[in-house]
């Protein structure tokens, strides 16, 4: 079966990491957030179409460069045309039933399950679905004896027809594709979903984790879920012998860590932490943390370096920023 993958927002909830990155790129842990996607694929998932908008040349290099053991189409989307005309813009390369997944959740999925749950149900289209405690910034569907009964967009606080979202995760028939107009950009979640109810629209429940990983919160909640996981790791290539490291953790090549470091904090390649302390935290390849200084909740672009005594909390960094000796940075986002 072939899956598609919609990879083509602008990803503005994780600026300025974004700004020279596509979200799909965005390492996650050990590699880039994607990458997660194709890791987890089986056999019978026999070719990925990858639908593309904003930097679409990176995300096909990157194709290019890294192989699978699937075949891989990253197709340019010349305007974005919104999560259900970018699958209609594939019309033409998709040959049967088909799987979609959203580029930028991270989850135990199983793909053969999920497909063989769509072929006992007979519906039009299976939805994996999740619970969460706060379902107004997801899509949210009411089900009613075991079918999808009403499928509502970031519902307003409160007013959620239940505590399920939608876990970015489908398979459809292709007779799904007759209801998207063509040509210009509709919804899948506002506009194709509500038509697909009376067509026999059918729950998944899997069991594992889910996590979205497109704003700030969620980015940390996936990177802790993977680390719990078994993502986590110490390079050979690192040297923590100076550190005090609290598990899970993960430490890329040529590291070097002096500090409190963890729990879940990923260094990337050639970090440098000083007498430092982090947690919660993301820092991308080659930051520098000096003593004293105190990174919680927040990314770290590539290339960043944090100035002694200072603090950076619930913020993102873009790569190549200089935080001053002594700054106090909460919930922002920094540009160099
Ligand atoms: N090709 C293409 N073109 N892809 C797009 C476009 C577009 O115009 N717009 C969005 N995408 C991709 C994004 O890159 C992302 O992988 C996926 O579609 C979902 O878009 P987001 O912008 O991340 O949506 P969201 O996170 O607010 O909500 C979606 O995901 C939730 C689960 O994480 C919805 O599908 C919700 O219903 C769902 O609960
Ligand atoms: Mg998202």
């Amino acid at each position: 079966m072939q899956l598609v993958i919609i990879a083509g927002g602008l990803g503005t909830r994780l600026r300025p990491l974004t700004l020279h990155r596509p979200k799909a790129l965005v390492p996650l842990v050990d590699r880039p957030q994607i990458a997660h996607i194709l890791d987890a694929l089986p056999p019978s998932c026999d070719e990925v179409i990858v639908a593309v908008n904003y930097m679409f040349e990176q995300v096909r290099d990157f194709f290019r460069e890294r192989q699978f053991g699937v075949a891989v189409r990253v197709v340019e989307e010349p305007v974005p045309l919104g999560t259900a005309g970018a699958i209609k813009s594939l019309q033409r390369w998709l040959n049967g039933p088909f799987a979609v997944y959203n580029g930028d959740v991270v989850d135990t999925i199983e793909f053969d399950r999920l497909v063989a749950a769509h072929e006992k149900a007979q519906g039009i289209a299976t939805i994996a679905v999740w619970p969460v405690d706060d379902p107004s910034a997801y899509g949210v569907v009411a089900v009613e004896k075991g079918r999808i009964t009403r499928f509502v967009e970031k519902p307003a606080k409160g007013e959620a027809p239940s505590n399920l979202v939608n876990a970015g995760r489908y398979v459809f028939e292709p007779r799904v594709l007759d209801l998207i107009e063509a040509g210009h950009a509709v919804s899948l979640e506002r506009e194709v979903f509500p038509r697909l109810i009376e067509h026999g629209v059918f729950p998944y429940r899997y069991e594992g984790f889910w996590s979205d990983a497109g704003t700030l919160p969620n980015y940390l909640n996936a990177q802790r879920l993977l680390l719990d996981a078994g993502h986590a790791k110490i390079s050979p290539d690192a040297d923590v012998t100076a550190g005090s490291l609290r598990p899970p953790v993960y430490v890329a090549a040529g590291a070097y860590v002096e500090g409190r470091v963890g729990p879940h904090v990923v260094l990337g390649k050639a970090c440098r932490i000083g007498r430092a302390s982090l947690r919660n935290a993301t820092l991308l390849e080659g930051v520098s943390v000096d003593d004293k200084a105190e990174v919680t909740a927040s990314i770290i672009g590539a290339g960043a370096a944090i100035g002694e005594g200072a603090h950076v909390r619930d913020s993102i960094l873009g790569d190549t920023v200089q935080v001053s000796p002594h700054a106090t940075i909460v919930d922002e986002r920094v540009t160099a």
